[in-house]
């Protein structure tokens, strides 16, 4: 089936036309990103919550496996030290910049300046346009099936054509990409490429813990629900016994670090979403995108690169 297509974002030509999403906090470290580039997608480390250090440790675990692949970051719009984030990984030489949960001028700008591509994570056309406009390389139109922070209530295959239209630059699709059906379902709609989140979350190369994982083999379908993030979005999320606690009310910490712009101190997201990856589900909340359910066994990043290409051939092949 010669359906895949050639996926070019500015300079960068990955073989598969394939990104794996940013995970914060640190789901997506080194280790996966490194092992998403090496296998020939684009492996994104999340930048959320990490000091320039551990940030510049885990870009460089990331180009030890890639073996020449391609290393980008993702940072939440959302998070306080956004900027200073993407800087350093800029000075560590990263070749991709992606934003999700908020559109950032200041990241095109240092894109353009530092000549490195820049990718938002829009959910409508009109954003689309703008960072067209303002210099992305490509955007990745995110819908409601996907993991984490949302920024609509449509589908991706909704919303898909709409920015499509409206843009020249490359166009991804996120959200609802989980198994071989998913992806062949994409294909048909010409799609310029995807990013996935979920199905590499339950990698063995992700940083989750393993009970954040078994979590996700026993979500059935219909498990994944919203919960209101404090950053104030909703966010797509399993049931834990912390989520069950943030429905009946507020629980307010007691020390407070700052870390988002803006915060409705609801809960701590940042905690929350440590405990989770640390497997401590009683005080934690996992992420997960609605097509978790399909996930059925913990495979490593070479397996599922195999599960979703194996047998199929580039359209210019
Ligand atoms: C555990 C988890 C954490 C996520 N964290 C982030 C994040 O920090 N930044 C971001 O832009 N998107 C985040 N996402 C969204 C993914 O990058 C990706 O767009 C999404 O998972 C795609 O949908 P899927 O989960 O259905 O594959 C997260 C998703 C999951 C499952």
């Amino acid at each position: 089936m010669k359906i895949l297509p050639r996926l070019v974002i500015g300079n960068l030509r990955p073989r598969y036309p394939l990104i794996q999403g940013g995970m914060a906090i640190r789901v997506s470290t080194g280790r996966l990103a490194g092992s998403v580039a090496r296998e020939g997608g684009i492996g994104l480390i999340a930048g959320s919550g990490m000091q320039p250090d551990e940030l510049r440790r885990e870009i460089r675990i990331a180009r030890g496996l890639a073996n020449g692949g391609i290393v980008g970051i993702n940072t939440l719009v959302a998070a306080a030290e956004f900027m200073k984030v993407m800087e350093t990984a800029v000075d560590e030489g990263i070749d991709l910049l992606v934003a999700g949960a908020g559109f950032s001028r200041d990241l095109l700008n240092l894109g353009q300046r530092a000549k490195v591509p820049v990718v938002p994570i829009v959910s409508t056309a009109r954003l689309a346009v703008l960072a067209e406009s303002l210099g992305a390389s490509a955007v990745v139109v995110e819908g409601k099936e996907a993991g984490g922070h949302l920024g609509t209530t449509k589908s991706s295959r909704v919303l898909y054509p709409l920015v499509k239209e409206a843009v020249k630059i490359p166009v991804l699709i996120a959200g609802g990409i989980t198994d071989r059906a998913d992806l062949l379902e994409v294909l048909a709609m010409n799609v310029d490429g995807v990013q996935i989140g979920t199905r590499f979350a339950a990698s063995h190369e992700s940083n989750a813990s393993d009970a954040f994982k078994q979590r996700y083999l026993q979500a059935k379908e219909g498990d994944v629900f919203k919960i209101h993030s404090p950053v104030g979005l909703p966010g797509n999320a399993l049931s834990t016994p912390f989520s069950d606690r943030i429905a009946q009310g507020p629980v307010p910490v007691e020390q407070c670090d700052g870390c988002l712009k803006r915060c409705s101190h609801v809960f701590c997201i940042v905690r929350a979403l440590i405990q989770a990856k640390d497997g401590n589900l009683d005080k934690g909340l996992v992420f997960a995108g609605e097509h978790v359910y399909k996930v059925k066994e913990i495979l490593s990043v070479a397996e599922i690169f195999r599960l979703f290409f194996d047998g199929l051939e580039f359209k210019d092949a």
